[in-house]
């Protein structure tokens, strides 16, 4: 066991100098403008503020009581008539929060660039991020706490926190726009409730992610096939959570890294680690920003789950092991999704240089699902994964073009 764990280390290790040596990202703090430190620390109600946009923070209830934040920004600066505002809903990625849509400042930011589309903007946050970390009774300190993956963000959350807003705004339905495992959330929910199909406008998927059996990224690929140990040791040395914000978060918005060498390197590249780097579309002086918000937490098992499916190459329920799934599901193995019951409108958004989320995998998903109008490759060769939030370029590239479906649903 512990042979095994010593193996996963040196893998990520191995990989951390191996993205190290290829692309080097360095920057130093103490040239940097304050004002970007300052977003750094700055959570996303109050950075929307700093910008001089309204902002609204409203918890919902799941059904499985998970205490939940969401942010609003109801109406644009230049463009702040209040009535009768489409509603639109984005849902954040894997270790994000609603600040993915922020940070970029308001030319770039998908929510300001929506509010001043004229939308009344809803950003969700899953269970265990930043944002929402309370339960009825159970405590983020308990493992309790942390016994889901993106099944029940896809199950509970998003389904709970639509009907908030739609109670909340008077509409009968909204458009969606989700990015990486947002998408996933989406598919889990008008999968396993399709009434959820009926109060969707739209769904405009970012990198959308459903197989994901042709992941290019070296540090998945290298750690997927320890899926079923890796939770095993997670579980015996007591890790429910992977990456919470705060830790890394801390040194980008301070410090920044410690000056130990493989620290530092680890903390740079952590993200580029994981989803590919394409130094021509990250603006770097932004860097600190992003690194204050990301990663904002998630539960180990959200790794396993995908980790499970990049083996099977299936878009399947959480395997539980023959015993509890039979018991749970009826059958030794998880059940798959059922993609053909997805009703919505799909426009499908992707990449080619994507690690995570790669044409063939999402050609996989438009042929079996039985209601996508659109599939739009982004029209450049090296835009990767984080692109589609962090890209100097994300508007021309795609932000332009999904509100311009967008405003043929109004
Ligand atoms: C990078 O970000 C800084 C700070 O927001 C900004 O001043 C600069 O214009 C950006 N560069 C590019 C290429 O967008
Ligand atoms: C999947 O959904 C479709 C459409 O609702 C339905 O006809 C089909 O029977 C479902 N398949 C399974 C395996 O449940």
């Amino acid at each position: 066991m512990l042979f095994k764990l010593c193996i996963i280390k040196f893998i990520i290790i191995f990989h951390v100098i191996y993205v190290h040596t290829e692309n080097t990202i360095d920057y130093d703090l103490r040239d940097t403008d304050p004002s970007i430190i300052e977003d750094a620390t700055l959570d996303t109600f109050t950075l929307i503020k700093k910008y001089g946009f309204p902002c609204e923070i409203h918890r919902v209830y799941t059904e499985d009581k998970y205490i939940l934040e969401v942010h609003r920004v109801p109406y644009g600066k230049r463009n702040s008539t209040r009535q009768n505002r489409p509603v639109v809903f984005l849902q954040h990625g894997l270790l994000s929060s609603s600040a993915e849509f922020v940070l970029m400042r308001p030319d770039k930011g998908l929510a300001y660039l929506l509010a001043e589309a004229g939308y009344d903007v809803w950003m969700g946050n899953a269970r265990g991020n930043t944002y929402s970390r309370h339960h009825a009774f159970l405590k983020p300190t308990s493992s309790e706490f942390w016994k889901f993956s993106w099944h029940e963000i896809g199950h509970y959350d998003v389904p709970a926190m639509i009907d908030y807003v739609i109670k909340e705004t008077g509409v009968q339905k909204i458009q969606y726009i989700g990015f990486s495992q947002g998408t996933t959330a989406f598919w889990v929910m008008t999968s396993t409730r399709p009434e959820y199909n009926d109060k969707i406008l739209a769904m405009h998927a970012m990198a959308p992610i459903a197989y994901v059996g042709n992941i290019r990224s070296p540090v998945i690929r290298a750690v997927a096939p320890f899926t079923n140990s890796l939770e095993r040791i997670l579980k015996l040395i007591g890790a429910n959570e992977i990456l919470p914000n705060g830790m890394i978060n801390k040194l980008a918005g301070e410090k920044l890294c410690l000056e130990e060498a493989l620290t530092q390197v680890l903390c740079k590249n952590l993200l580029f680690l994981f989803c590919g780097f394409n130094a021509e579309q990250l603006n770097t002086t932004m860097l600190p920003v992003v690194l204050g918000h990301t990663p904002a937490g998630a539960s180990t098992r959200q790794f396993i789950h995908f980790g499970q499916m990049y083996k099977s190459k299936k878009f399947a329920f959480f395997d539980q092991g023959w015993f509890r799934n039979k018991w749970n599901y009826g059958t030794f193995k998880p059940p798959s999704y059922n993609i053909s019951a997805i009703r919505t409108p799909i426009f499908l958004h992707y990449a080619d240089n994507d690690w995570l989320s790669t044409p063939k995998d999402v050609d996989k998903f438009f042929k079996e699902a039985k209601t996508v109008v659109g599939k739009y490759r982004v029209p450049l060769d090296k835009f990767n994964h984080l692109d589609f939030v962090f890209a100097n370029d994300a508007k021309k590239l795609i932000y332009d073009r999904i509100i311009r479906i967008m405003s043929q649903f109004i």
